[in-house]
C-alpha cells in the first residue's frame, strides 16, 4: 500500500483582502493544511485562526518565520514589503509564495533570487492566472498556431474605487497605484502571449498623491502585431482579453485573469467554452507549489524566474515611460 503523502503545512504572512480568498481555496486542496497565520495584530491573527480553523498564530512576521513545522509561506503584504518578508523566510529555509507584483523593480527581485538560490530553497511568485485551467488551454492553442498568426490583443483591467491614500490600493509608499496592482495582469497576458516587445509606449493619469490612477501602453511587435493595454481605477471596465489571429478571434471573457469563459470565433463558427471553478481559482498554483516541494524543486517550469524578471523589467520600463518613481 502506498504511504498517504504528509501534509504540506501553509502559512500566511499579512491578514487582509487576499489571504481570507487564499486561505479558502488552500483548504480545497488535498495533501496541505493551513497551519499558521501571522499578522502585526495578535487579535487580527486570532479572529483569522478562528475562521478557518488555523491551529498556530503569530503576532509577528518573524515568530512566524521562526517557526520550524512551516513548510511554505504565503507572502500577501503590499508589494512594498515582499522582499523583505520574502528573505526573511527564505533564510529560515522556508519555500516562498509571494504575491505579485514579486517585489518594487526588478533589482529587489534579482535579489530575492539570488537568495532563494543561495539558500537552495523555492520560490514562485504568486501570478495565480498562468494556472488556470483556461489560460493554459489558450496558452496551448495560440502554441499550435490554430488560428494562424498574430494580428494583435486587446487586455484591460479597471474598476472605480474612490481615492483614498490611506488604503494599500492607493498609498504610494506601499506600491499603491493602477499599474503594480493591475496593469500587471494586462502586462502578463502580453508577455505570456506575444513575448518580448520590441517597443513600448505607454500613458498615464495620476492621483494628488503621485500614484497611477490609469495607464494606456502599447507593446509593439513584429509584423506590425499590437497589443493595446490598459489599468485603470476610474472606471469599470470589460476586464477582458482578445486575441485577434489571422484565422480566429479568441475572447477570454470577464475578468479575463479569473476562472472564467472562453469565447472562440473562426470560419467554424462560435464556440464558448466554459472554465468556471467553484472556487477563487487559487488553488490551482497552490496545488502546482505542493507538487515542487514534493519534488524537491527550487522553482517553478511554469512561473520561472526568468519569467517573473522579465515581468517586473516590463513593469520598470513602463515606469520610466511615463515617470512614476517610488522611494
Ligand atoms: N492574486 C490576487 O488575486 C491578488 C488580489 C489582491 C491582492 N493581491 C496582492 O496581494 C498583496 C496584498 O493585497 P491585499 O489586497 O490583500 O491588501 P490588504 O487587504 O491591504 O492586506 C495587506 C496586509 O498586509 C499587512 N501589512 C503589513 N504591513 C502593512 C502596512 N504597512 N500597511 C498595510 N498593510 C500592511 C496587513 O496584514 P496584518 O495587519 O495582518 O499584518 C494587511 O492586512 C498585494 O501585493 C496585492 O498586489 C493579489
Amino acid at each position: 500500500m502506498e504511504k498517504p503523502l504528509k501534509k504540506i503545512r501553509w502559512g500566511i504572512i499579512g491578514l487582509g483582502n487576499i489571504a481570507h480568498k487564499f486561505a479558502q481555496d488552500l483548504m480545497t486542496v488535498e495533501g496541505c493544511e493551513l497551519y499558521a497565520v501571522a499578522s502585526r495584530s495578535q487579535e487580527k491573527a486570532d479572529s483569522f485562526a478562528s475562521e478557518y480553523n488555523v491551529p498556530k498564530t503569530y503576532s509577528s512576521y518573524e515568530a512566524l518565520a521562526n517557526d520550524a513545522q512551516v513548510d511554505a509561506v504565503y507572502i500577501a503584504t503590499p508589494h512594498s514589503l515582499h522582499k523583505e518578508n520574502t528573505i526573511l523566510c527564505l533564510e529560515k529555509g522556508i519555500a516562498v509564495l509571494c504575491e505579485k507584483p514579486f517585489a518594487m523593480n526588478l533589482e529587489q527581485v534579482t535579489e530575492m533570487i539570488a537568495v532563494a538560490k543561495a539558500q537552495n530553497v523555492l520560490l514562485m511568485e504568486a501570478l495565480w492566472t498562468y494556472f488556470l485551467p483556461h489560460y493554459q488551454y489558450v496558452l496551448k492553442t495560440l502554441e499550435n498556431k490554430t488560428y494562424g498568426n498574430f494580428l494583435k490583443m486587446e487586455a484591460d483591467f479597471g474598476f472605480y474605487r474612490e481615492f483614498d491614500d490611506t488604503k494599500r490600493l492607493f498609498k504610494k509608499s506601499l506600491g499603491g497605484g493602477s499599474l503594480l496592482d493591475i496593469g500587471i495582469y494586462p502586462i502578463f497576458a502580453a508577455l505570456s502571449i506575444l513575448g518580448i516587445p520590441n517597443n513600448i509606449e505607454a500613458r498615464a493619469t495620476f492621483f494628488d498623491n503621485g500614484a497611477d490612477s490609469s495607464c494606456n501602453m502599447t507593446f509593439h511587435y513584429d509584423n506590425q502585431v499590437k497589443a493595446y493595454l490598459k489599468s485603470t481605477l476610474l472606471e469599470e471596465t470589460p476586464t477582458e482579453a482578445i486575441i485577434h489571429c489571422e484565422k480566429g478571434t479568441i475572447k477570454l471573457q470577464s475578468r479575463f485573469h479569473e476562472p472564467t469563459s472562453i469565447t472562440i470565433e473562426s470560419e467554424k463558427g462560435k464556440e464558448t467554452l466554459n472554465f468556471k471553478s467553484d472556487t477563487f481559482g487559487y488553488n490551482y498554483e497552490i496545488a502546482h507549489f505542493n507538487q515542487l516541494i514534493r519534488d524537491g524543486k527550487t522553482e517553478s517550469d511554469i512561473m520561472t524566474f526568468e519569467f517573473s524578471e522579465l515581468l517586473i523589467k516590463t513593469l520598470d520600463d513602463v515606469r520610466m515611460k511615463i515617470g512614476l518613481e517610488y522611494n
